[in-house]
C-alpha cells in the first residue's frame, strides 16, 4: 500500500472550509482513494451552472476543466436538459401517477427508437465533416476505455493471423483492458506482447510556436519501417490520439497523423483515431480529424459526446465491426436510452447554435492569456488548440516542476484577494496543467480569470524561492 499517498490525500483540508473539510473527511472514510486522480485542491462541488462551480461554503470557482473535458456545453444547460427530458418523454411528469409512460431506462436485448435516431444523427453529423467518409456504424459503450476496447476487439477479430496492434508511445487510451494495454510505452510493466509502440513528436510540438513549424518525419518513418520488417504481415490496426491528452498535452503537426494513416493504408491495417477527449468541438472543429487531414477507419468518441451523461462509442467501418458476432460487444449499459437522449440533445445544441463559433473566440483569448503566464517565471511551455491547452510548469528556486504544478493548482483553487478562484485538474504527466473550460465560457469572464491566474502565479512565484 502507498502509505504516503493515503495520508496525503486523506488529510487534505483548506482554511475556512469547514463544510468541505468535513465532507473530505467523510469521503476518505467512505471511498478508497484510488477512485480519484490526485489533486491538491480535492474540490467539493455542491452545485454547478455554465462555467462555474460552487463549494458547500458558497465559494464560486471558474471551471477551467469542464469536468475532464466533458461539459463542453457548460454544466446543466437548461435547454439541453429540456431536450434530454423531451427525448425521454418525461417533460410532463404527473405526480399523481405511480409510473410515467415514457422511454425505458434499459435497452438490453431490445432497442428504443431514440437509440436508432441517435445512431443516424451521429453518423450524419460525422459524415458531413471532411474526413468522415468511413463513418458507417455506431458501436456504443459507456466509458472511453470500453469504446477503445470494443474497437480493438473488432480489429483483432478480423483475421486471427493478424494480432499486432500499434499504438503511439506515451499515449493515453484509458486504464481498462486493451485500452490500458495501448496506453504508455513498452517499458511499462506487464506489457501486452501484441502491442508495439511508435514514437510521437513531443519535442517538435513542445510549445505552441514550435508546433507551427513543419517537422521531419524521418525518425517515425524509420521506426515504422522497423516494425513493418519484423511483424508487417501481422498488423491489424494502429491506434493514436489527435493529440496526446493524458500524456502531457502535445498537439502534433498534421503530417505526423497523415504518416500513420498512410502506413495503415499500405499495410491494410485499421486506422483508429481516439477522439474521446477531442470530439465535439474541443480542438476547434466538431471533430479533430477534420483539421488533421485524415480519414480514420474508426473514431472513438466519449466525454463531450453526452455532456456529462456517461456514453461513448466507436464509430466507423461496418465491415470491421462485422467481424464480431451477437453478444461479443454487448453489455448492460451500451446504447442506454438516457445516453441516447443525451447524445441527441448535445447534437441539437451543436447543430442549431453557435457553440463552435463561441469555442473559436474563446480559443484566441485562452492562447493569449496562457502564453502571458510564461512571464510569471513558473511556466515553461504553453501548447494547445481550440479549448484544450496545457501549461508546462518550470522549476522555481528549489522546487521541481511537479511541485510547482501542484502549488499552482492549489493557489488557483484558493484564489486571489478579490475572491476569484479557479478549479483545475491535478497536473498531467507530473508537471502539465490542463486548461479546458466549457466552450461556452463567455470571453470576458475567461479574460477576468486568466488575469486572476496571472496574478495568483506572480504571487506564488514570490513564495517559491
Ligand atoms: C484520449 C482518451 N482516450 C480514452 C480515455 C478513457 O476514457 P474513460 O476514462 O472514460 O474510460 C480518455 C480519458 O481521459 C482519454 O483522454
Amino acid at each position: 500500500m502507498n502509505v504516503a499517498a493515503t495520508s496525503r490525500t486523506s488529510h487534505i483540508s483548506h482554511p475556512r472550509e469547514d463544510a468541505s473539510n468535513d465532507l473530505r473527511q467523510r469521503l476518505a472514510g467512505a471511498e478508497p482513494l484510488s477512485l480519484r486522480t490526485y489533486t491538491p485542491s480535492q474540490t467539493i462541488i455542491e452545485r454547478s451552472a455554465g462555467s462555474y462551480h460552487w463549494t458547500p461554503e458558497g465559494r464560486k470557482l471558474a471551471d477551467f476543466t469542464s469536468g475532464v473535458l466533458v461539459a463542453n456545453l457548460g454544466h446543466n444547460p437548461t435547454r439541453w436538459w429540456r431536450r434530454v427530458f423531451d427525448y425521454l418523454g418525461l417533460n410532463s411528469l404527473d405526480a399523481e401517477q405511480e409510473f410515467a409512460e415514457a422511454v425505458p431506462l434499459t435497452s438490453y436485448n431490445a432497442a428504443t427508437p431514440i437509440e436508432i435516431l441517435a445512431c443516424e444523427r451521429l453518423l450524419a453529423n460525422m459524415r458531413r465533416e471532411p474526413g468522415g467518409g468511413r463513418m458507417e456504424q455506431v458501436l456504443w459503450s459507456a466509458s472511453g476505455s470500453e469504446a477503445i476496447q470494443k474497437a480493438l476487439w473488432a480489429c483483432l477479430e478480423l483475421d486471427s493471423r493478424r494480432d499486432i496492434i500499434i499504438a503511439t508511445r506515451g499515449g493515453f487510451h484509458g486504464k481498462k483492458g486493451l485500452a490500458g494495454a495501448t496506453t504508455g510505452c513498452e517499458t511499462d510493466k506487464d506489457r501486452d506482447p501484441r502491442v508495439r509502440f511508435v514514437g510521437f513528436p513531443k519535442e517538435e510540438c513542445a510549445d505552441v510556436e514550435l508546433r507551427r513549424q513543419p517537422i521531419s518525419l524521418e525518425t517515425y518513418e524509420l521506426e515504422l519501417e522497423r516494425i513493418s520488417k519484423s511483424v508487417g504481415d501481422r498488423i491489424c490496426c494502429l491506434i493514436t490520439e489527435p493529440y496526446l491528452g493524458g500524456g502531457g498535452s502535445f498537439h502534433p503537426q498534421p503530417e505526423y497523423l497523415q504518416l500513420l494513416q498512410d502506413f495503415c493504408r499500405k499495410h491494410n491495417a485499421v486506422f483508429i483515431l481516439d477522439e474521446i477527449q477531442a470530439n465535439f468541438g474541443r480542438t476547434g472543429p466538431m471533430y479533430a480529424y477534420t483539421r488533421y487531414g485524415v480519414e480514420p477507419d474508426i473514431v472513438c468518441l466519449g466525454k463531450g459526446l453526452g455532456n456529462g451523461v456517461p456514453v461513448s462509442a466507436a464509430v466507423g467501418r461496418a465491415d470491421v465491426f462485422a467481424a464480431m458476432h451477437y453478444g461479443q460487444a454487448s453489455d448492460t449499459w451500451s446504447a442506454n436510452p438516457l445516453a441516447s437522449a443525451a447524445v441527441l440533445a448535445t447534437l441539437d445544441e451543436f447543430e442549431n447554435y453557435d457553440v463552435i463559433a463561441r469555442g473559436k473566440q474563446l480559443s484566441a483569448i485562452l492562447e493569449q492569456g496562457l502564453v502571458r503566464l510564461k512571464q510569471t517565471g513558473l511556466i515553461r511551455n504553453v501548447r494547445g488548440e481550440g479549448c484544450v491547452w496545457g501549461i508546462e510548469c518550470d522549476r522555481a528556486g528549489s522546487y521541481a516542476p511537479e511541485e510547482v504544478a501542484n502549488a499552482c493548482v492549489e493557489a488557483c483553487y484558493l484564489g486571489n484577494a478579490q475572491g476569484l478562484a479557479i478549479h483545475l485538474l491535478g497536473p498531467l504527466s507530473g508537471k502539465v496543467i490542463r486548461i479546458s473550460p466549457p466552450l461556452v465560457m463567455p470571453v470576458s469572464e475567461a479574460q477576468l480569470y486568466l488575469d486572476a491566474m496571472y496574478e495568483i502565479l506572480c504571487s506564488l512565484r514570490l513564495r517559491l524561492r
